[in-house]
């Protein structure tokens, strides 16, 4: 994972999240997000490490398709950087296979708070080192939710599995989209009000 430039998963430089355990606990509560969901976004996981890329050129072309998104991958210049899409790519699939995979614990907590960040002024443009839109806005942060929910189903189906198990997946996958979107909008809030 050390070959993935900027991916600073679990290391000691990154600031601890500003939420803690109970925290944590509280919103899966509030999401219904429960131990099966962990136990379908594993299962997920093995369906999906192989379809990264595929999926990865969905989502690219959605963006790519759409100007007033495409924009925020603008390099120096304004103009849509091939080197930041590209930088940004490799972190994108691995955070696919982090959303199933990994333990949501405090150094999980820690890196959705930095993910938060770089889509924020307070770090955007900063780990590629380029970019010319100081962030993103929150507001399509959240409403993306949808359509990175929406395009997976096809890829959780491939392998063959009842179409149940397929939507015990996609609900499991859609939580945890939503959780890590909300955890990313930290930085947007204003002191207090998250
Ligand atoms: C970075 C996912 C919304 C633009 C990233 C990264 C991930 C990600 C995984 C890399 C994190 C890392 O550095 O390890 C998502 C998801 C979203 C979302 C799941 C919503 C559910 C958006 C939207 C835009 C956007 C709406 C604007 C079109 C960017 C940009 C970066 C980035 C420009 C690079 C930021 C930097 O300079 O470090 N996103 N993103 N993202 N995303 Fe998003």
């Amino acid at each position: 994972m050390q070959s993935i430039p900027g991916y600073t998963y679990g290391s000691p430089a990154l600031g601890p999240s500003p939420l803690n355990h109970q925290d944590l606990e509280l919103l899966k509560a509030s999401l219904l997000f429960t131990d099966d969901d962990h136990a379908a976004l594993r299962q997920a996981g093995e369906v999906l490490a192989d379809q990264v890329e595929e999926i990865l050129d969905v989502w690219y072309g959605f963006v790519a398709a759409h100007p007033h998104l495409v924009y925020y991958f603008g390099g120096p210049d304004g103009n849509p950087s091939p080197e930041y899409l590209a930088a940004v790519r490799k972190r994108f699939g691995q955070w696919i296979l982090d959303t199933c995979q990994r333990p949501y614990d405090a150094q999980w907590l820690a890196y959705q708070h930095e993910i938060g960040l770089r889509h924020h002024r307070s770090k955007k443009n900063q780990t590629d080192g380029f970019g010319a839109a100081p962030q993103v806005p929150m507001r399509y942060i959240v409403a993306f939710i949808y359509p990175i929910t929406v395009t997976l189903r096809p890829f959780l189906a491939k392998k063959g599995h009842p179409q149940e198990q397929v939507e015990r997946m996609h609900q499991a996958w859609f939580k945890a989209v939503v959780l890590q979107a909300l955890l990313w909008c930290y930085p947007y809030v204003k002191e207090g009000d998250f």
